[in-house]
């Protein structure tokens, strides 16, 4: 594209007003992992907690942003490379609003994962990695989507016809087969009250 004729434009209200305003800071929480780790489980339990202690939060999720602003898109690696961009930019959108964002997609690629990662300051960016292993996933397999994967009638499936590269240095780990929810909620909102994003008295 022929960008020569567009202007950036700085605007007057920078992140640091909002947040200012917000009483806490803003940035991504990226959780990333297989189909059935439980994405979407902990962005939605680490969410209600957030609003409960007036944080303002949204959350981006694979499945939803699919039914909309990625409806054309499908699975292949340079299908989910446009998805994740798209997200990506979305999500410095909503973090240059003041919003604590939490994003919840499998994004199996590093190559992805690091490309959304440079569009955001240091610190601003947390990854989540669910280690969840194949096997309880595939025994949870709450759509049904990796027992069609299995008989070949879903192509590219994550994990079983298609790639899930391990995040090399994720800032958080959740062993999601391992340790209950409540615990990966502690650990998520503790990283975020030690880097600064929530007051420590804001969140109960
Ligand atoms: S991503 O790879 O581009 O990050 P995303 O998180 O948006 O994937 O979408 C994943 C969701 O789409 C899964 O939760 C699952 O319900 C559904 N899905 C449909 N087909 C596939 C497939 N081939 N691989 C993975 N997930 C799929």
């Amino acid at each position: 594209m022929n960008d020569q004729n567009i202007t950036w434009h700085n605007q007057k209200i920078g992140k640091q007003d909002r947040w200012l305003k917000n009483s806490h800071k803003s940035a991504l929480v990226w959780i990333t992992g297989l189909s059935a780790s439980g994405k979407s489980t902990i962005a939605n339990e680490l969410e209600r907690r957030l609003f409960q202690c007036h944080i303002n939060t949204l959350i981006l999720d694979g499945d939803n942003v699919r039914h909309g602003l990625s409806k054309d898109l499908g699975f292949t690696e340079k299908d989910r490379k446009e998805n994740l961009r798209r997200v990506g930019e979305m999500a410095k959108l909503l973090v240059d609003a003041g919003i604590l964002t939490i994003a919840a997609f499998i994004s199996p690629y590093n190559e992805d994962r690091m490309m959304i990662r440079r569009l955001f300051h240091d610190g601003e960016f947390i990854e989540v990695f669910l280690k969840c292993d194949l096997s309880v996933c595939e025994a949870r397999d709450p759509k049904g989507l990796y027992k069609k994967a299995r008989a070949g009638e879903i192509k590219d499936f994550t994990g079983i016809s298609a790639p899930y590269e391990q995040p090399e240095h994720p800032e958080i780990i959740l062993e999601t087969d391992r340790i209950p929810i409540d615990e990966s909620i502690e650990i998520i909102s503790s990283h975020l009250k030690n880097t600064g994003i929530i007051l420590n008295g804001q969140y109960l």
